[in-house]
């Protein structure tokens, strides 16, 4: 199903409620009523092509906006993968800590596994935190720069400098897999866990871990997918100027 703008915000909600997270990032609230997605847009001066984008990249992992791309400016996208990063580190990493350190009231689980958990999850935690601080503090403000550029015409010594040293083909390769060691997180309590009392609330940090790795493998393909083509356009236009 592609998610248009005619249709009832409720209704693309009881179809993936996935998407209410990702809705919540616009400043989008629950409580719709009968509104369409249009509506709620022009509400909370969202732009209505951009949240489509989203909305639909995340419902579909085949959609690719090809004809879109250009429909909204690169620093909307931005804003929209920074508060994505806020919601990872600041909301969901916390949350599960939380269930990971209840673990031993719950199950009597023995220490040493228990501290095996948590060493587990506090380093993929680090490799999270690097991994999006590299983006902040390296990717993103350039991709900012880079558009007003383009749209003043007026090319900065830093984006100049940073084109040719840290071409934006430059991180898409190196756009490496975090998700890698949630996945061994996950295959210790899968296929590793040892006799418990109760394995009830491992039900729940799994559902949590499985979310996390849907939600961040989202946010890496539109990060290639969407972004990484944008600024490609961007750096072409902007070499063809200084030629
Ligand atoms: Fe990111
Ligand atoms: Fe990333």
């Amino acid at each position: 199903m592609l998610i248009q703008k005619e249709m009832k915000m409720a209704d693309v909600i009881h179809h993936d409620h996935f998407l209410i997270p990702v809705i919540n990032r616009f400043d989008i609230h629950l409580g719709f009523g009968d509104k369409t997605i249009d509506d709620l847009c022009r509400e909370n001066n969202v732009n209505t092509v951009f949240f489509l984008t989203i909305l639909n990249a995340y419902h579909d992992h085949e959609y690719f906006p090809k004809k879109h791309l250009q429909s909204f400016p690169a620093s909307l996208l931005v804003t929209y993968l920074i508060r994505s990063h806020k919601y990872y580190l600041e909301v969901k990493v916390p949350e599960i800590e939380k269930l990971i350190n209840n673990l031993s009231d719950e199950t009597g689980m023995e220490e040493e596994t228990l501290t095996l958990l948590k060493n587990f999850f506090s380093e993929y935690k680090q490799e999270l935190i690097h991994h999006i601080q590299r983006e902040e503090d390296r990717v993103y403000p350039y991709i900012v720069e880079l558009e007003k550029a383009v749209n003043s015409g007026i090319i900065p010594d830093s984006v100049t400098r940073q084109m040719n040293d840290y071409p934006i083909t430059d991180y898409e390769a190196e756009h490496e897999n975090v998700e890698e060691k949630l996945f061994d997180l996950k295959n210790i309590i899968i296929k590793y866990l040892p006799d418990t009392k109760d394995d009830k609330p491992f039900f729940k940090i799994l559902k949590e871990l499985f979310a996390l790795e849907n939600d961040l493998n989202d946010h890496a393909r539109i990060e290639d997918l969407i972004l990484v083509p944008k600024v490609e356009a961007m750096e072409k236009t902007l070499k063809s100027k200084t030629k």
